[in-house]
């Protein structure tokens, strides 16, 4: 008899449910965004994120049966995303979650966001699309460095055996959040991350030349700096009135990602030689990037290190990662008890 997980992630904007069969296998994986409500306020609107979640949480949970060709009555896991996260959002699947799985009388399980992102590489990509088909699905190396790269983190990780350390993060901005306010200063749309990658295809990145900023923690990033440096670039900061003779936004968006991007892998790379580890695996939202994905890769080759990046339809939110998250911590003998809360906070490894 196949296993077959429901996937439930609200974190944020997206409302997603994935039913996913035994451990890689996609059956569906629908994402219903308010991306568009929240377009205008240039970032994410947290009541405007959970009141889009309470709205679709139900349809979108019918159509991912539906599409997976599932009755309720055959689930056998309910895996839903508890942290970190809006705490509106977060709510509004963990209760739907803990509903359902109680009325089915199957085992729920709490899944912690930014570990699932990282094992959105080891899916197996459904579909006929552009995108590189892995068969077969390759294994979890057993240690790698994680490069979690999102629109509310940016994370370097050692994980082991299952078990996650951080070696830094970011002391203040993300650097999805970088990109998103970059764009707003430029004038873009949000997100701003797919519209810097594209821009940035049409500039030149040494236009501009962006200071690294200093960091006393070896694994650590800062990426307000650059944000700041962006808007002095286009505003004089006395007046606050646009500068005459700055450079074209597709320049300033070619040098931002070249700086930005340089420093994300000079530090992943720098971790796996502190560390002694020959695999880099990258996730969240900013894995999109195709700069990111060139030069990492090209970097890691050049220090015989592999590396994994979830195919583009994965990289962003959504259920079928949580689905594959909880199936490995149900595996692993880890449940939730129907008291489990959301929690905004979550740290890494607790079940
Ligand atoms: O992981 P995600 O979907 O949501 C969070 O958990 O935050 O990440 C969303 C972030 C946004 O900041 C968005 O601008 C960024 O990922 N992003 C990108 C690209 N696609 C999405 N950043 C850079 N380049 C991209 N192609
Ligand atoms: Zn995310």
């Amino acid at each position: 008899m196949p296993f077959y997980t429901l996937g439930i992630e609200t974190s944020c904007d997206e409302t997603s449910c994935a039913v996913l069969k035994g451990k890689d296998e996609i059956l569906s994986n629908v994402v219903s965004s308010s991306l568009f409500r929240h377009k205008k306020f240039g970032g994410v609107v947290p009541e405007i994120a959970s009141r889009h979640c309470m709205e679709q949480i139900q349809c979108v949970f019918e159509e991912a049966l539906r599409e997976a060709k599932v009755r309720a009555s055959d689930l056998d896991l309910v895996a839903v995303t508890r942290g970190p996260g809006l705490i509106g959002s977060l709510f509004v699947g963990v209760a739907f979650a803990k509903a359902l799985a109680y009325q089915l009388g199957i085992p729920v399980v709490g899944v912690n966001h930014m570990e699932a992102h990282l094992v959105a590489n080891f899916l197996k990509v459904p579909g006929t699309n552009s995108e590189r088909v892995q068969e077969p699905v390759p294994m979890v190396p057993g240690t790698y460095i994680g490069l979690l790269v999102s629109g509310g983190h940016t994370m370097l990780t050692h994980c082991e055996k299952g078990k996650i350390t951080v070696l830094g993060e970011t002391v203040d901005d993300a650097v999805g959040e970088a990109y998103d306010k970059v764009a707003k200063i430029m004038g873009l749309s949000y997100p701003g991350g797919p519209v810097i990658d594209k821009l940035a295809r049409q500039g030149d990145s040494r236009a501009v030349l962006f200071t690294k900023p200093k960091q006393a923690e070896r694994f650590n990033f800062s990426f307000s700096g650059i944000k700041t440096a962006v808007l002095y670039l286009l505003q004089d900061p006395k007046t606050g009135k646009p500068k005459p003779g700055a450079p074209s936004t597709a320049d300033i968006a070619a040098s931002f990602q070249h700086a930005v991007i340089g420093w994300l892998v000079e530090k992943a790379i720098d971790a796996c030689q502190f560390k002694g580890v020959s695999d880099i695996v990258v996730g969240g939202g900013v894995s999109a990037n195709s700069y990111l994905r060139e030069k990492l890769a090209r970097q890691a080759a050049m220090n015989d290190i592999k590396v994994w990046f979830p195919p583009v339809s994965l990289s962003t939110d959504n259920a079928a990662m949580i689905a594959r998250r909880g199936f490995e911590l149900h595996k692993n003998g880890i449940r939730s008890s129907l008291h489990m809360t959301a929690d905004p906070g979550l740290a890494f490894n607790v079940k």
